[in-house]
Order: C-alpha cells, then sequence, then structure tokens
C-alpha cells in the first residue's frame, strides 16, 4: 500500500487522466476468454474489472463474422469453465446460440465489463510493484486503472490482416474484409474473388454460391482439407482420442488417410496439402487445417473456382500467378487475423513481437510481475478455459493466503485494543 500511495503521489497532476485502483486483477478483452477468466476469479473469490474496447460481450462473434458461422468443434469442446452448453443446443450451435451462451454465461457469474474502453498502454511500474492500464473512451475520455494482475485476454484475432497487393487501390469495386462479411445475399450475380483458403475462405466461398454468385478463391501456397466428421464422428474428436495412444506424426497420418477415404484426392482441385501434417502444423504454426462443412462438394462441381496466387489488381480485374485474367466484381479478403498485444503492451519478455506469449503451450499462459494471458494457445475454445482455469487458480491462492495474513494481522490489533482498553 505504501507504495501505491508513491506512485500515486508521483503522478498527482491535474492533467493526467483520472485514475481508478482495482482491487483484483485487471481483464483486458471481454471475449470467451475474458469472459472465463472472470468466471474463475468469481468462483475463487477474487474481485476484478473486466475493459472492453466495443459496447458488447463477444463482440468479435457479435459484430465482425458471418450468418451462416456454427462452432466447428463439438458443443463439448467450446464451453467455457463451471457453466455447461444448454442441453437442447445441438451438437455444433450457432453462432446465434453461442452469443445466447455467452450473455447467459455473463449474467450468471454476474460479469458486468467496462464497455467502450480501448486499453491504448499497459506497463508494470518496478517502483510500485503496480500496473498502470491506460484507456481510451469512445468520447476520448481517458482513464488509468492501477492493479497487481493483469489479464490480457485480447484474443488471437483482434485485427484483421489486410495485405497490400498490387494495384489493389485501382480495382473500383467492394473490397472488404471477411469480418465485414455478412451473408452473400448482396453479391447476387456477382463474379466475387474470395482471398485466402482458410476455413473463413471456404465457408464465405460456400455462401456465396448458395446466394447464386460465383466466387473464385484464391489458394496462393497449401491447405489441409479435413472432413469435419469421419464416419459419423467429429475428426476433432477422433484426433483428441488418438492423442491419448499414439504419438502425434502417426496421429497425423491416420488423418490424412481417413482424408482421403472420406474426401479423396484434394490436390486434384488445386488444393495441395502441406509437407508437414495437420496436427504439427498447427502446433508448430499455428495453422488451423479447414473443417470441410460442404465447400469442396462445389469446388469439384465447379461452382467455386480455386485459383492461384494474385500478382496485382487493375480495375474490375486480378492477374493471377498463371498469367489468367480475371474479370471480377468484388473482393472479400479472407486473409485472416492477428493479435494486437504488442501496439499496446509495454513488454518484451514473456509476449514475442507477433502478440502471442514467447513460450509455448502449456506453459504461455503467466508472465512476471503477475502478467497473464488467457486465450494465446492457438487451441480454440479449449485452450482458453484451460487458461482461465489456470490464472485463476494460480491468483486465488496468493489472494486467499494474503487476506488470511490480513484477517490475523487485524484480529491480533483487536485484541491489542481490548487488552489496551482494560486499563
Ligand atoms: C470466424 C471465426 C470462427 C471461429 N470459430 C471457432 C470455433 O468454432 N471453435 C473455437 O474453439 N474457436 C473458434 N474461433 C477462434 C476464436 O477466436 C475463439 O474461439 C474465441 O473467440 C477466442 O476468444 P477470445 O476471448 O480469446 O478472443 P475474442 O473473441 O477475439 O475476444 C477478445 C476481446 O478483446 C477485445 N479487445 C481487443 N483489443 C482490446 C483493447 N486494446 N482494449 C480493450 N478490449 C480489447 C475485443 O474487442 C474482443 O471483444 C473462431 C474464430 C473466428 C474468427
Ligand atoms: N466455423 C468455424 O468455426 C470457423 C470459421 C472460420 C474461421 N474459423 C477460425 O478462425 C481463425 C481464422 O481463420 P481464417 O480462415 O479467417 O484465417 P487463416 O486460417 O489465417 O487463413 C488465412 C488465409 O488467407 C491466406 N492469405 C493471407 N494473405 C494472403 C495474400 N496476400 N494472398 C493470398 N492469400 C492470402 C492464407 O494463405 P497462406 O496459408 O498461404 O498464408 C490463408 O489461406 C482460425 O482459427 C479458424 O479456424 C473458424
Amino acid at each position: 500500500m505504501e507504495n501505491l500511495f508513491r506512485l500515486v503521489d508521483q503522478d498527482q497532476d491535474l492533467f493526467q487522466p483520472k485514475w481508478t485502483l482495482v482491487n483484483g486483477p485487471i481483464i483486458v478483452g471481454a471475449g470467451p476468454s475474458g469472459l472465463a477468466a472472470a468466471a474463475c476469479l468469481k468462483e475463487q473469490g477474487v474481485p476484478f474489472a473486466v475493459v472492453e474496447r466495443a459496447d458488447c460481450i463477444a463482440s468479435l462473434w457479435q459484430k465482425r463474422t458471418y450468418d451462416r458461422l456454427k462452432l466447428h468443434l463439438p458443443k463439448q469442446f467450446c464451453q467455457l469453465p463451471k457453466l455447461a452448453f444448454p442441453e437442447d443446443y445441438p451438437e455444433y450451435p450457432t453462432k446465434r446460440q453461442f452469443i445466447e451462451y455467452l450473455e447467459s454465461y455473463a449474467k450468471h457469474f454476474d460479469i458486468n465489463p467496462k464497455f467502450n474502453e480501448c486499453v491504448q498502454s499497459a506497463r508494470y511500474d518496478e517502483t510500485s510493484g503496480f500496473w498502470r492500464v491506460k484507456t481510451v473512451g469512445s468520447n476520448k475520455t481517458e482513464l488509468e486503472y492501477i492493479c497487481r494482475w493483469l489479464i490480457v485476454a485480447t484474443g488471437e484475432n483482434a485485427e484483421s490482416v489486410m495485405p497490400d497487393i498490387e494495384g489493389l487501390s485501382e480495382f473500383g469495386g467492394d473490397v472488404i474484409h471477411a469480418c465485414d462479411y455478412k451473408s452473400g445475399e448482396k453479391f447476387k450475380g456477382q463474379k466475387v474473388l474470395v482471398v485466402g483458403c482458410g476455413n473463413t475462405g471456404m465457408e464465405v466461398s460456400l455462401d456465396l454460391c448458395n446466394h447464386n454468385a460465383s466466387p473464385s478463391m484464391v489458394v496462393r501456397s497449401s491447405v489441409h482439407v479435413l472432413p469435419r466428421e469421419i464416419f459419423g464422428k467429429s475428426t476433432f474428436e477422433l484426433a483428441v482420442l488418438m492423442m491419448k495412444w499414439l504419438p502425434l506424426w502417426l496421429v497425423d497420418k491416420l488423418m490424412l488417410i481417413l482424408a482421403w477415404l472420406v474426401l479423396g484426392n484434394t490436390e486434384k482441385y488445386g488444393l495441395k496439402r502441406p509437407s508437414t501434417g495437420p496436427l504439427e502444423l498447427k502446433n508448430t504454426q499455428g495453422k488451423t487445417p479447414v473443417l470441410d462443412i460442404g465447400a469442396l462438394e462445389k469446388i469439384r462441381s465447379g461452382d467455386i473456382n480455386v485459383v492461384p496466387g494474385i500478382k496485382r489488381f487493375s480495375r474490375g480485374q486480378v492477374e493471377l500467378f498463371n498469367g489468367e485474367k480475371l474479370d471480377i466484381d468484388s473482393v472479400v479478403l479472407a486473409t485472416g487475423y492477428r493479435s494486437n498485444v504488442p501496439s499496446w503492451l509495454q513488454e518484451g519478455e514473456f509476449f514475442a513481437k507477433n502478440g502471442y506469449p514467447k513460450a509455448q503451450f502449456p506453459h504461455g499462459w503467466k508472465g512476471k510481475a503477475g502478467l497473464y494471458a488467457a486465450g494465446f494457445t492457438r487451441r480454440g475454445l479449449s485452450g482458453a478455459s484451460l487458461d482461465a482455469m489456470r490464472i485463476a487458480q494460480d491468483i486465488g491462492t496468493v489472494w486467499k493466503e494474503e487476506n488470511k495474513q490480513l484477517k490475523k494481522r487485524s484480529i491480533a490489533r483487536h485484541r491489542r485494543c481490548i487488552s489496551l482498553s482494560q486499563f
């Protein structure tokens, strides 16, 4: 506490932003990871504050995803700690159902984030031993939070990746990132270039087909396409099961054989497979395999045209690496997302320049001086839940120990007072 007064004294300036002392940790981000961390802290009896740049929880899901989206892993792998999905939810809940679940989750654990507050900077003050987290609100109000623990939960998908492709500014038609794509309705009858063939690129292309548009999907390198289910069982679940008994390289081999049995040879449609297996690629480079939910069928039938990398754009046209020129009306950049941590966290030991913790899973959840990361494991919602439980357990242990000490001290003081009052 003495340290805290020192920190506050040195900055008492009328022109400084307002500051608030947070009793407990501050959680940055009210997505699934931030909510899970908050719920687990609540269970440990640790108070906290959550700050969120958007005006709602789970802003990625509410504002930056397309309408047809469903969870692509079975629900048991996507629920957050301490509260299961409602029993009547299907195996793969829709985006709407997932948002409803998250809203009821926040309500159940009485989590009330401070909305419209974007964290601009956070740094550890060595002198005081506290984190100083500065936010700016939608009305430009600046605030500073002072806290002992900082939980980074801003996600792996905080910002859209917008590639700089030659001639794109001269193209003339609509160019949007997939985070602004809602449905193929407004592209009806159009020739659309979808740049990228991850899960988003594939699903956007499928959605465009279903709305009578003509998508061409750019595959500039390679991609692992796996069926979402193999012989009626979730491919992901099957991989998790096999990983219990077999080494990763063997599971990768078996997955590829099973994928070949179900999907056939995908290379003949322009979908070259990476030389590294799907699970190894995910673990080492974070590249998610595509879980097919129908796009491959449309590729086979020619409704989705697979094309190689882009050379340049010109007015109403794209030129590809093979020299082919295509007339197009619109472009959807399904080029992925990135973490924004380096833009605001002033720290270089725990987080790498790419915005992910340097330590590999399962070690990337705890840094030094009360710094934590939730949701950066490249393991989706199940990885986020694991982080949240570990973090809350860790902080909870310190919190309870300190409270015990405090209680002891106050009982001793009380006793001293009583014995003094007897004189
Ligand atoms: C289209 C799509 C579909 C997906 N489907 C699945 C799936 O089926 N299963 C699965 O396991 N995973 C899926 N994922 C991965 C997904 O990112 C995670 O499941 C989940 O959303 C991660 O939660 P998070 O809280 O870590 O990040 P996010 O959901 O991104 O939440 C982070 C929050 O932090 C806020 N924030 C960011 N920067 C700041 C700042 N500076 N100050 C204040 N607040 C800030 C954001 O506004 C956001 O609300 C999908 C991702 C995408 C893009
Ligand atoms: N149903 C679901 O649950 C669902 C749906 C969508 C997304 N997701 C998840 O959301 C996350 C993000 O997925 P995503 O598909 O948006 O991103 P992604 O997996 O990062 O894929 C990005 C794609 O864009 C390509 N790309 C990037 N820059 C390019 C350029 N300049 N020219 C051509 N191609 C370019 C990449 O090609 P290279 O490989 O060559 O770099 C890659 O194919 C993933 O974890 C994914 O699993 C889940």
